[in-house]
């Protein structure tokens, strides 16, 4: 017999999960039994949903996870879901791009690691992906899906070996997208100057504040709630009720101490990273993105950890005289990183499959 929900949801075509949410989907689990859920080992069946659940693992801008699936037989397509875009921090959708590009990526290397062969072309706002039956080939990179995260916190100042920073290069090789490596200090230091900036301007931008901390998961029980946006101990904070947390914020979360934070990250990296494409539009933001979460998981392989400090190429003012000063020129520059070795952080939520596939 069925209940008044799977009712509802047989009568509407849905199934019961999409029409109860993501709270309800997590509610018989805890944060971390959630998170270990969605992070468990690649299965070959099913296939399409394996597939969608190792491409959500992508790094992405907000953990806003704006993407939705759809399959067609050995087809599927990724396409960009607007209503999760971030007008303030993104307002021309590129972080939404580059978002959807590391998400294809993952998927990429998870169906060679079951045997198929994906094939990816740009088809206006969609990624479509063909698969085609291959030998299987797993790769350190495709183990590393379910073991990235992002770690904002200091890391302990050690260099990384020439041939690290050779593997982390040869990740990030992608058509028409460049990577500068920096390691030495004076260039970290020029790149740190930049963050501070970008930092500082972002925190007197009422409408970026108000967008960021509308992201912001103060406790596991907001971040299972919703299985999207920013896990405050994920970047190191403490989880609090969010009536302790909302007040505290003004107090805690200022220019000066953010600040601190970042030139205490910055310089206890390895290295930085820049990406640059070649032109500034969709499909080369997609590109960026394929390359972007190539170097995350090479250095999660590497047994490292890295985060994003987006700040000089998300503030528009900065975004030109940053590039310059790489020797890019007129190009845009896409995405900063830091690498290095650092601690574990709690790992983020995934909304499960069922609520980002269309059929
Ligand atoms: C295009 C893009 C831009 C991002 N910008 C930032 C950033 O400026 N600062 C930051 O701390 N994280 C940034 N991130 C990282 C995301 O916040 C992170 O991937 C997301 O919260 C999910 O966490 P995880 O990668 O640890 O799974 C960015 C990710 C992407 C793909």
């Amino acid at each position: 017999m069925l209940d008044r929900r799977q009712f509802i949801a047989t009568s509407l075509g849905l199934s019961a999960t999409a029409i109860t949410g993501p709270s309800a989907a997590a509610a018989a689990n805890t944060y971390d039994e959630t998170v270990k859920s969605s992070r468990a080992p690649l299965q070959a069946v099913p296939r399409d949903r394996e597939l969608v659940r190792f491409a959500t693992l992508a790094a992405n801008s907000h953990n806003t996870q704006p993407w939705i699936f759809s399959v067609r037989g050995n087809v599927i397509a990724i396409a960009p879901d607007f209503k999760r875009r971030c007008p303030a921090v993104d307002p021309d959708d590129h972080h939404l791009f580059v978002s959807l590009g590391c998400a294809a990526e993952n998927l990429i290397l998870a169906a060679s690691t079951l045997g198929w062969h994906a094939d990816a072309a740009v088809d206006g706002d969609r990624i479509v992906i063909t698969l085609d039956e291959a030998p299987q080939d797993t790769s350190a990179l495709a183990a590393a899906i379910p073991i990235r995260q992002c770690t904002r916190a200091a890391f302990d100042g050690r260099p990384a070996a020439p041939e690290t920073l050779r593997r982390l290069e040869d990740a990030c090789r992608e058509p028409n997208v460049a990577a500068i490596l920096m390691t030495e200090r004076a260039a970290i230091a020029g790149v740190t100057d930049y963050v501070l900036e970008g930092n500082s301007a972002q925190m007197r931008d009422k409408a970026f504040m108000r967008e960021l901390v509308s992201w912001i998961r103060f406790n596991e029980a907001e971040a299972l709630a919703t299985m999207d946006g920013l896990f405050s101990p994920a970047s190191g904070n403490p989880s609090l009720p969010s009536w302790v947390a909302r007040p505290l914020l003004k107090l805690f979360f200022t220019e000066g101490g953010e600040n601190k934070k970042y030139r205490e990250e910055l310089d206890s990296s390895a290295g930085v990273v820049v990406l640059a494409a070649d032109r500034s539009d969709k499909s080369h933001w997609i590109a960026v993105g394929r390359a972007c979460q190539r170097f995350g998981l090479q250095a999660t392989a590497l047994g490292l950890k890295y985060s994003f400090i987006n700040q000089p190429v998300e503030v528009a003012a900065l975004r030109q005289q940053f590039g310059a000063s790489l020797g890019l020129g007129e190009r845009r520059p896409d995405i900063v990183m830091r690498f290095g070795t650092g601690p574990d952080l709690p790992g983020s939520l995934r909304r499960p499959p069922e609520l980002v596939m269309q059929s």
